[in-house]
């Protein structure tokens, strides 16, 4: 179609480029090195190449291929492990041509059968989004095999079988024309899928982490960042929601970041297993990595890619988790191909897209009656990790974050160095889904909203506190204002923190967190009676139940009711014998 006129890093413009179109993929130069066209100026076509660029050469042919990026839909997405691009990295690597510039991997599969069961009928009238049959396509997700968009007709055939994603599985008839239809669709990335309706985020995503389920509780559907500075956790919080978010499929972005990170992820992800089901957590997750030794501008794609597919599975009816980590180096690249283009740039030299371009990313999140019968509700839940230099959160991509999403998990450098993890800061995270979960979260515990209105207002107690003990030091409070200071370091350390890398404590169920928080409140309610009936805080803070509040955290969730309830009477009674004198 045309030729490079010049070269910029990642940025090609090309010549003789009439008749391209924004957003076409174009093959540049004799490897056909995939680009994407950003903009048209008379003849020439600003590309940005989502592949290394060194070896191009001004003169070389592009060629059009009139496609815009798209992704493949169909079984054989769970458990792989994609580039930016969404090639096969698995395939790539048996190809031994992993991260050469050019090579060429299907997405799919295309000589894997699989086993397809219909689930309509000849004759059945269907329309885009009918689910026309399963197949088993892990342990864990079952696919369902959709009519694609645009596509219409009465069934003539269907066959029960072993099929591979190219071969038809049904025959539709519409206006005497008769198509086939196979298990994989496309999709162009930068188009939300279409659904029927869109709805308020309702019900609690169950992470098992504490201070999301119970205190700024992330929805399904919902969408959340979690910026922190260097070193903070940012990347161990995304892969612990990868991990044990209790949706049916996980979806992880590695955008930018480093490639070992990558590695610990999927190694852990072979090992680890899913705990209701106890499958391999694979079984239910895809990985996309376009880790910082990759192109630059594919970050974009990476991003886009993983939210087309957790769209596409959303339609099937599934809960989907996005982590994206990390969306600051997505933007990075944006503002690299601004600085080539010469564009005039917005703030810290971000282009003046920077926002909406992060907001094309979030708003695809939501909880949706999808397209087609049967009828179902289907949910994308993202949180994109933001690391803004020197954690300074009044930069460009935390403010324009801050501004989209509806959950905010901000990461405390403070809090870190002293190993309090996660270091989500209680005083500054908030969510917005609170109010939606209310119910949900009634249905596990009736007391969940006193719980934890009492605990964050305890903790901003503390707050206050900590500014006078700095002035006057510890002894000169009140002894009201010690317990306080007690209780809150205990809600800190034994309920706040929890620890990613300990077996029983990664993942935590609401009803043992209720328990958890509860008991410590209920602690305070004793204590505070017992400073009435003259005992001091230096007796209480010795008490042998502190020690054992502290260890609630190692009780596997199955076993936390009973044993937490032991520790109810013994704390109780315990407390009493204290009051009476018996100390
Ligand atoms: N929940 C957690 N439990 C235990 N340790 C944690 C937890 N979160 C973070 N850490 C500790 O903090 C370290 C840094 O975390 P992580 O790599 O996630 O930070 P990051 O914000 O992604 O850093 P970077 O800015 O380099 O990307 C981890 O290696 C781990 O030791
Ligand atoms: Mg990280």
């Amino acid at each position: 179609m045309g030729k490079i006129w010049r070269i910029s890093g990642p940025v090609v413009i090309g010549e003789d480029m009439r008749g391209a179109k924004v957003y076409e993929i174009v093959e540049i130069g004799s490897e056909g090195l995939v680009g994407e066209v950003i903009g048209l100026e008379e003849d020439k076509a600003i590309i940005q190449a989502h592949e290394d660029t060194l070896e191009l050469k001004v003169g070389e042919t592009i060629r059009g291929t009139g496609a815009i990026l798209t992704a493949e839909l169909g079984p054989g997405v769970v458990g792989s492990i994609y580039d930016g691009l969404q090639k096969s990295l698995t395939v790539l690597m048996e190809k031994g041509s992993f991260l050469t510039r050019g090579a060429k991997a299907f997405s799919l599969p295309r000589d894997k059968k699989w086993s397809f069961t219909p689930t309509a009928k000849v004759g059945d009238r269907v329309s885009e989004g009918d689910i026309i049959g399963t197949v088993p396509e892990t342990h864990l997700v079952e696919h369902r095999v959709m009519v694609p968009m645009g596509m219409k007709g009465v069934i003539k055939e269907i066959y029960g079988g072993e099929y591979t994603v190219e071969e038809p599985v049904a025959r539709l008839e519409d206006n005497g024309e008769v198509k086939g239809l196979t298990m994989m669709q496309k999709w162009p990335v930068r188009k939300p899928r279409p659904y029927k309706q869109r709805f308020a985020p309702s019900r609690l995503l169950v992470t098992g982490m504490r201070i999301l389920d119970y205190m700024f509780p992330l929805a399904l559907g919902g969408k959340a960042a979690i910026p922190g500075g260097f070193g903070t956790g940012k990347t161990v919080a995304l892969q612990q929601l990868a991990r044990w978010a209790q949706t049916q499929l996980n979806i992880y972005v590695g955008c930018g970041e480093r490639g070992n990170e990558m590695a610990d992820v999927l190694y852990s992800f072979r090992r680890l297993k899913e705990p209701t089901s106890g499958q391999l957590l694979q079984e239910k997750e895809i990985f996309i990595a376009n880790t910082s030794n990759m192109p630059v501008v594919a970050r974009e794609a990476s991003i886009f890619v993983g939210i087309t597919l957790a769209e596409y599975f959303r339609d099937m009816g599934y809960d989907v988790m996005l982590v994206a980590d990390s969306t600051s180096r997505w933007a990075e690249a944006m503002r690299e191909i601004g600085g080539r283009l010469e564009e005039i740039p917005g703030e810290e030299g971000f282009p003046a897209y920077l926002g909406s371009r992060l907001s094309s990313f979030y708003e695809r999140a939501g909880l949706v009656e999808c397209l087609g019968r049967p009828q179902r509700q289907g949910s994308v839940t993202l949180a994109g990790a933001v690391s803004p230099p020197g954690a300074d959160f009044s930069e460009p991509v935390t403010q324009n974050t801050l501004r989209i999403v509806d959950a905010f998990y901000a990461l405390d450098t403070a809090l870190a160095n002293k190993r309090h993890f996660p270091a989500i800061n209680w005083l500054t995270s908030y969510s917005l889904y609170v109010d939606g979960v209310r119910d949900w979260w009634s249905e596990v515990s009736p007391e969940w909203d006193d719980t934890r209105a009492t605990a964050l207002k305890l903790l901003q107690q503390e707050a206050e506190l900590e500014e006078i003990v700095r002035l006057v030091g510890p002894e000169a409070l009140p002894e009201g204002d010690k317990l306080v200071l007690l209780v809150t370091r205990m809600i800190r350390e034994d309920f706040l923190m929890q620890s990613a890398y300990h077996d029983v404590d990664t993942y935590c169920l609401p009803a043992k967190s209720q328990l958890m928080l509860k008991t410590i409140i209920r602690f305070y309610e004793l204590a505070q009676k017992m400073l009435d009936s003259g005992v001091t805080v230096a007796d209480i803070r010795s008490s042998p139940i502190v020690p054992r509040i502290s260890r609630m955290k190692d009780i596997p969730n199955d076993a936390a009711p009973e044993r937490i309830k032991e520790l109810w009477s013994e704390m109780e009674t315990g407390l009493v014998t204290q009051r009476g004198g018996a100390l």
